[in-house]
């Protein structure tokens, strides 16, 4: 067999090594030790390949804007959508895609290839819509770039926000969003979520809401949302977005609620570097740090990814585009230490959320996409602890991020041995 690219001795996810042939934009084989010659050859041996990250809740309209035209000084979600409203009348389109086209070139090397953004729609000049939708083209070659219809201000709460949703589904945004924990009465926010889902059946698009992105234990949205996601067919289409809410609910109702989910197959997305540092805000002590119940959910058979939510933004002001980072925050907020769970939470950012994308053709293994990522580290927990540079990025085929490996180890002077952080067992 000749292939275009053949990389060798990676060590898939699972702890087994592999080589990985490439024809073209796909994979061809893989297996231990492949017969056949390729154009290119590639060591990669003692270093974790994976399928590329994906990241399933984002802000690319936001991002990159810290600072503009003011921090957010109370650290809430209220503050800063409000900042957001102070800067959106100053957006241009050209400084929306710029930004974003920077994220974008920050994500390739960190070997994130998907993000699904929520993009706001209650400025009527739909600006970020056709930024982010001219952004969406110009990175299509590497990323998969979803964009949800996003009322941030509020479907009912903002005059024209409804109207704006439709026009930018007509425009060509792929998702339904909403924000019902914001409308101004709990009625309305129940009224959004049906309304919203009943566009997203009319149309045969997915659902992404903010959802439940409170304290309040009475926040429930989610139960109309899975109740709207089973009247209408939409199972398997729709997720959750924060459900912060649930952290503070009652167990009994969470009791009841969580098999309802299962069965609607709703997924949920929380965001764990956003919701414990937005969260909380107006506790005392103890402090509640507002993630939902993401071991639950997982014991349910609920399908749960994390998502990184903001970068550098009005509500956020750290972040490099690392769903590496993501997945370790998750993992410690989650209290999922056990090899098991730690194993999972890479699955996460990686298959999971690809799941919750509806990305065709992800996954290493013959017939998808060849698209993947190479981190010095030796296994996924390894790469969550270490949280390692990127050595190569491949979208459909193609190297686009190469860097040429550090030396991990280092020469501590007086001492004998030098210090390797990479934890290699036996
Ligand atoms: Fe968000």
């Amino acid at each position: 067999m000749s292939f275009d690219c053949l990389l060798t001795g990676g060590i898939l996810p699972d702890g087994s090594t592999a080589d990985i042939a490439i024809t073209g934009e796909t994979i061809t084989a893989i297996g231990p030790k492949l017969d056949g010659t390729a154009r290119d050859t590639i060591d990669i041996s003692g270093n974790l390949v994976s399928a590329p990250f994906v990241d399933p809740h984002f802000h690319m309209d936001a991002t990159l804007s810290y600072g503009i035209p003011r921090i957010n000084k109370s650290g809430t979600l209220l503050e800063g959508i409000g900042l957001w409203g102070e800067l959106k009348p100053q957006l241009t389109h050209e400084a929306v895609k710029q930004r974003a086209l920077e994220y974008c070139d920050w994500a390739v090397t960190q070997g994130l290839l998907a993000i699904r953004t929520h993009v706001d729609v209650c400025d009527d000049r739909l600006l970020a819509v056709e930024a982010l939708l001219e952004v969406q083209k110009e990175v299509a070659d590497y990323i998969d770039l979803q964009l949800v219809a996003f009322p941030q201000d509020g479907l009912y709460r903002s005059p024209n926000a409804l109207q704006n949703t439709l026009r930018a589904l007509d425009l060509g945004v792929d998702v339904v969003g909403g924000i019902p924990h914001f409308e101004r009465t709990m009625a309305d926010g129940r009224r959004s979520v049906t309304e919203l889902c009943e566009i997203a059946a009319k149309r045969g698009l997915p659902v992404d809401m903010h959802c439940d992105e409170t304290d309040d234990p009475q926040s429930r949205h989610i139960e109309q949302l899975i109740f709207e996601t089973q009247r209408l067919g939409l199972q398997g289409r729709v997720a959750g977005s924060h459900l912060t809410s649930m952290h503070s609910m009652d167990n009994y109702y969470v009791s009841k609620l969580l098999p309802l989910m299962a069965e609607a197959d709703v997924s949920a997305i929380p965001n764990p570097l956003i919701n414990i540092t937005i969260q909380g805000r107006h506790d005392t002590y103890p402090k509640r740090r507002g993630m939902t119940r993401v071991p639950e959910m997982l014991a349910h058979g609920i399908r749960v990814g994390w998502g990184q939510d903001c970068v550098l933004d009005p509500w956020y002001p750290l972040g490099n585009a690392d769903m590496l980072d993501v997945a370790f925050m998750g993992l410690h907020v989650a209290q999922m230490t056990s090899p098991a769970d730690m194993t999972s939470c890479y699955d996460m950012v990686t298959n999971q959320n690809a799941a919750i994308m509806g990305l065709p053709d992800y996954g290493l293994s013959p017939g998808k996409k060849a698209s993947l990522v190479v981190l010095d580290a030796g296994n996924p927990i390894e790469a969550i602890r270490l949280r390692p540079e990127r050595l190569l990025v491949m979208a459909k085929g193609k190297v686009i991020a190469l860097r040429e490996r550090q030396d991990t180890e280092v020469t501590l002077p007086g001492r004998p041995s030098r210090v390797n952080r990479r934890h290699r067992a036996g």
